[in-house]
């Protein structure tokens, strides 16, 4: 095993984000893990993210629930209680006692939930009221799948409230001690419900042209960054993605004018945002289809360098990344930083393995929505254990 070089790779080169000092550019991406029992950060989270955290290091946390309509998987993190801000500030405490800087995913599933997990066993709420089609599944806390179920459209009167729950999260979170958020406005989730011109149906001033569709997310992001600001606040968007039915007919032109929205408001803010965070094509959420995929590698490529050169400040890319995927993205200037997923739900140090070029841990994903504290979750061997016996690595 060779250590990288320093010309190898701008992987491991130090980043300027914003007021965060990184020292690599190897970013944890945000995953649901569902082991936040009852929506409460345990313990073994606080160790989940201890081992994936590296001095200089960049965690984005999983997707956490912005209020009690949000959820859409069992045993996912909210962050809208006192409880659960107490709780997170255990595993925010453990992130930075190895030096690592956090960020709070904020999500909100939208439509993409069911009544079980919704207060009341009430419809769950979308910018439409079409269903997710039957091609999709929703995982029920038994460990069975259904079909989703009818979503009830916003109002156009209940959507600040909506806004609002956002706001409330982001101040949370600081205050449980993340050092910033990201928006999920990502994946057939509620933002990108409002985004995308396949599910979007809506007559009033967030459904129709591009600009209308883009309100929400841009009302957010601004009461979000008013809250608590700019530089505290990361953006993440799929729009050439079609997870959960989440389709757009003009996939670039949408990118670009969410990236034309932050660029105003970065000017009218007077502040820069943390970063924006793209999620590429060739990605689906599960790694099970290509179905995401507008095209080929090269109009894919295309969209990417087109969003990349738009957006005036940081760039995240993810999705399929490799160690090369990613040494390569950075020296095309593809990106900033490269955001990993999978590999590492199974490498907690993939940062010293990809700085070694040491073999990885692979995963199961058979685990990825389990919801043992330790099992497919923290007992991934670290490399000296894997180095110690193949016999660990071989049953992964
Ligand atoms: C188990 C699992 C859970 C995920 N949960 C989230 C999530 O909560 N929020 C999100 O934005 N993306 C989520 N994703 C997508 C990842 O952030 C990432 O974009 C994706 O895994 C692609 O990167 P990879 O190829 O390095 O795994 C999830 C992915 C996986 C595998």
């Amino acid at each position: 095993m060779a250590e990288t070089s320093a010309n190898d790779s701008r992987l491991f080169t130090p980043y300027n984000m914003g007021k965060f000092n990184l020292s690599h550019r190897v970013v944890l991406a945000p995953m649901t893990r569902c082991r936040a029992l009852n929506g409460i950060p345990g313990p073994a989270l606080a160790t989940y993210y201890q081992q994936r955290s590296t001095p200089g290091g960049f965690l984005i946390s999983e997707g956490t629930a912005v209020s009690p309509t949000a959820p859409g998987f069992p045993h996912v993190p909210g962050i809208y209680t006192e409880e659960q801000v107490e709780a997170w500030k255990k595993v925010v405490d453990a992130v930075h006692a190895k030096g690592a800087i956090i960020f709070c995913q904020l999500w909100h599933v939208g439509r993409a939930s069911h009544q079980v997990y919704q207060p009341g066993g009430a419809a769950p709420i979308s910018s439409t009221n079409k269903p997710i089609s039957r091609r999709w599944r929703i995982l029920m806390p038994d460990g069975s799948y259904a079909t989703y179920p009818n979503p009830q459209a916003l109002q156009t009167s209940e959507i600040p409230e909506v806004i609002d729950q956002y706001r409330q999260a982001a101040l949370n979170a600081i205050r449980a001690g993340f050092d910033g958020i990201e928006i999920h406005g990502a994946h057939g989730y509620l933002i990108d419900q409002f985004l995308k011109d396949g599910i979007n149906d809506r007559t009033d001033e967030y459904g129709g042209s591009i600009e209308n569709r883009c309100r929400f997310l841009m009302q957010l992001v601004r009461e979000v960054t008013v809250a608590i600001d700019a530089d505290r606040v990361g953006v993440r968007m799929s729009p050439a993605i079609d997870h959960l039915d989440a389709t757009d007919s003009d996939p670039l032109g949408l990118g670009l004018a969410v990236i034309q929205g932050l660029n105003k408001l970065q000017i009218d803010h007077g502040a820069k945002l943390t970063y924006l965070h793209v999620t590429q094509p060739r990605y689906t959420a599960y790694g099970q289809t290509e179905s995401g995929r507008p095209g080929t590698e090269d109009e894919e490529a295309q969209l990417l360098r087109t969003w990349r050169r738009s957006y005036q400040g940081t760039f995240i890319c993810s999705g399929g990344f490799t160690r090369e995927l990613g040494i390569q993205a950075l020296a095309e200037d593809g990106a900033d930083l490269v955001a990993y997923g999978r590999l590492f739900i199974s490498n907690p140090d993939l940062v010293l393995r990809f700085k070694l070029n040491a073999p990885l841990n692979k995963y199961v994903r058979k685990t990825f929505y389990t919801h043992d504290p330790i099992v497919g979750y923290t007992d991934y061997p670290f490399l000296s254990k894997a180095n110690k016996g193949q016999a660990t690595l071989s049953r992964l």
